[in-house]
């Protein structure tokens, strides 16, 4: 009998598909309703100290393999956040909570905040390739890195997930920094930095010019980071970036994950892609005699 349970630290998932942060994770009737057609985890919207309109449009387009977007962060608030997790209750899968702050003291604040709303897990933030000041001056330094993740760490017993960049540097010494700072585990990738730029108007297509490219395009990218965090690291990795199929998932486990985010699959399967990629990997763990996911985790690696 195959079993597609799967831990990360000490949370446990009833499947390794999990919703990735920005997409339906803002309000409590989307959460439910994702939680409902079988993902195995949740990513809340990345929530700030204060209520953030985002920049103005166009915030996202969809481009060759995928979908740039830069969408400033836009979220309600830390304390307005409240009430969306406040009207999650029946949700019977782990949420996890995702922050984004401007220095260690704000990740810490918000974390705890976190917390005590019932939340399972932290996500940090530390990485978004285009919001200044909230993003790769803290997710390609280290050091910063290190400190965030101690302090949010000092705050929170629940387990705390960075979500790591390839934008810059080696995305192994970050890890790694992060793992030194106390992390539970980190979430690899966040979007590439991407520009399109529109050929009739002869100027970039996105508000902000530079945006976060997801989707298809960037897996082989992630992929190799997930292979490489899981070769040097001990603590669990989880991959993210173009998981579509059940294909792209059994993929990244054999490299090495966890468990794997779904983001902008989401936009072009539907909300059946959780079920049909759990589907699909029961099956080919069945042809290829598998009874769960440790059972193949990080095979390539080997
Ligand atoms: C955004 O709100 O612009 C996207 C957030 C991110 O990519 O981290």
């Amino acid at each position: 009998m195959v079993n597609i349970g799967t831990r990360i630290s000490e949370l446990k998932l009833r499947n390794p598909t999990i919703l990735a942060s920005g997409i339906l994770g803002e309000t409590s009737g989307s959460m439910k309703r994702v939680a409902s057609c079988g993902a195995g985890a949740i990513v809340t919207k990345s929530i700030g100290m204060k209520p953030r309109e985002g920049y103005p449009n166009p915030t996202a387009v969809e481009i060759e393999c995928g979908i740039l977007n830069s969408m400033g962060l836009p979220n309600p608030g830390i304390e307005e956040f409240k009430k969306e997790i406040d009207e999650i209750d029946e949700i019977d899968i782990p949420v996890i909570g995702s922050i984004f702050g401007k220095d260690e003291k704000e990740f810490a604040f918000l974390a705890k905040k976190m917390e005590e709303y019932g939340l399972d897990a932290i996500e940090l933030n530390l990485s978004c390739p285009h919001a200044r000041g909230y993003g790769l001056e803290i997710g390609s330094s280290p050091d910063i890195v290190r400190e965030v993740v101690r302090e949010v760490k000092k705050k929170v017993s629940i387990p705390v997930f960075p979500k790591l960049s390839a934008n810059a540097g080696d995305i192994v010494d970050i890890g790694k920094a992060a793992e030194e700072g106390g992390a539970d585990g980190v979430v690899a990738i966040n979007s590439l930095r991407a520009m399109k730029i529109d050929i009739h108007l002869k100027k970039p297509i996105l508000y902000n010019r530079v945006g976060g490219y997801s989707g298809k395009g960037i897996k082989p990218v992630a992929v190799r980071c997930v292979y490489e965090l899981s070769r040097e690291l001990d603590i669990p990795v989880i991959g993210v970036g173009g998981v579509e199929t059940w294909e792209d998932a059994v993929e990244y486990i054999l490299a090495g994950a966890c468990a794997v985010q779904i983001g902008a699959a989401v936009y072009y399967r539907g909300l059946s892609v959780f079920a049909e990629i759990c589907e699909g990997m029961k099956r080919w763990m069945e042809e290829n005699g598998f009874e769960s996911i440790e059972d193949f985790r990080g095979v390539a690696l080997k």
